[in-house]
């Protein structure tokens, strides 16, 4: 394997670490940020100035997970990334602010394993906040759709409540490769819900079947949490894809809610990529 599995956005020739810049053979050149993070998203690709999660909401999320609400789906993607053969390589795709990908990356050190991690998210403050989260975390600003990532070069890939691209995921993988995924299950947070609206709904359990994937395994990590402040409370809450979708009645109930109990429920899906 080459040095990075990172390619050029421009021209699609693998990237070499020189110094702290990945440059391509057609002298094609991307400089690392202070944080350690790579820009490999090309202009035409950005659809915002700022695409994907805001820095307010990387920072709530951030706070909100280094207090160990979800270590318990930590716990469960670390037996999930367990087939990583030692030396191989992971990637997770929509890393956020890493703490899931440095998790797993420490399982395997705790294993004695070693492993290439890599990350992507097309926001660039969670990109530093991953690259932030162990140094030998390697993490690029770009989008899921377009990898910038040889083909073939990964063994696991991470897809942890981000955009999926079955396409790109299939590509990046090598033959055999896993994917492990990470959706909410159909209690998930109804306590949470329950005290939001009028009338909950439960989480629609999907199909498990995936183009080109072969289902392998299915886990599940279940625990009640209690939040006693308001700001983790609302943190929690914006990390929920009902944040986008809540009207104004909905948010005062959840701005006076000084102290929560909910049942948080995940299954993690592991598939293998057809060969
Ligand atoms: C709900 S967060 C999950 C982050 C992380 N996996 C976690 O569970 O903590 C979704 C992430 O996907 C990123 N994202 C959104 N669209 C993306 C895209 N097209 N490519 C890469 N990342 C994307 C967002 O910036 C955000 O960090
Ligand atoms: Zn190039």
């Amino acid at each position: 394997m080459s040095e990075t599995i990172w390619c050029c956005p421009v021209c699609g020739s693998p990237l070499h670490p020189v110094e702290r810049s990945l440059k391509c053979e057609n002298r094609h050149s991307f400089d690392r940020s202070r944080k350690g993070d790579v820009h490999l998203l090309p202009a035409n690709k950005m659809h915002a100035k700022l695409p994907g999660d805001n820095p307010e909401m990387v920072r709530a999320r951030h706070a909100f997970l280094q207090k160990g609400y979800y270590a318990h789906l930590l716990q469960t993607l670390c037996e999930a990334a367990d087939g990583l053969p030692d030396g191989g390589v992971l990637l997770d795709a929509g890393c956020g602010e890493g703490y899931y990908t440095a998790g797993v990356l420490h399982s395997l050190d705790e294993k004695g394993k070693t492993c290439h991690a890599y990350g992507v998210d097309i926001s660039k403050t969670a990109a530093g906040y991953a690259a932030k989260a162990d140094p030998r975390l390697d993490c690029a600003v770009a989008s899921v759709f377009h990898l910038p990532v040889q083909d073939a070069s990964c063994d696991v890939l991470l897809s942890i409540f981000s955009p999926y691209c079955g396409e790109e995921f299939r590509r990046v993988l090598k033959p055999g490769g896993r994917l492990v995924m990470a959706i909410p299950a159909a209690r998930h947070l109804w306590e949470l819900k329950a005290a939001v609206y009028d009338k909950p709904y439960e989480n629609a359990v999907r199909d498990y079947a995936l183009e080109g994937f072969d289902f392998v395994q299915k886990y599940t990590a279940e625990r009640r949490i209690t939040l006693d402040n308001a700001e983790d409370i609302a943190a929690l809450f914006g990390m929920t894809p009902y944040a986008y979708r809540t009207g104004a009645a909905e948010r005062e109930r959840l701005a006076a809610l000084q102290t929560l109990t909910t049942e948080t429920a995940f299954e993690v899906l592991v598939y293998q990529n057809q060969p």
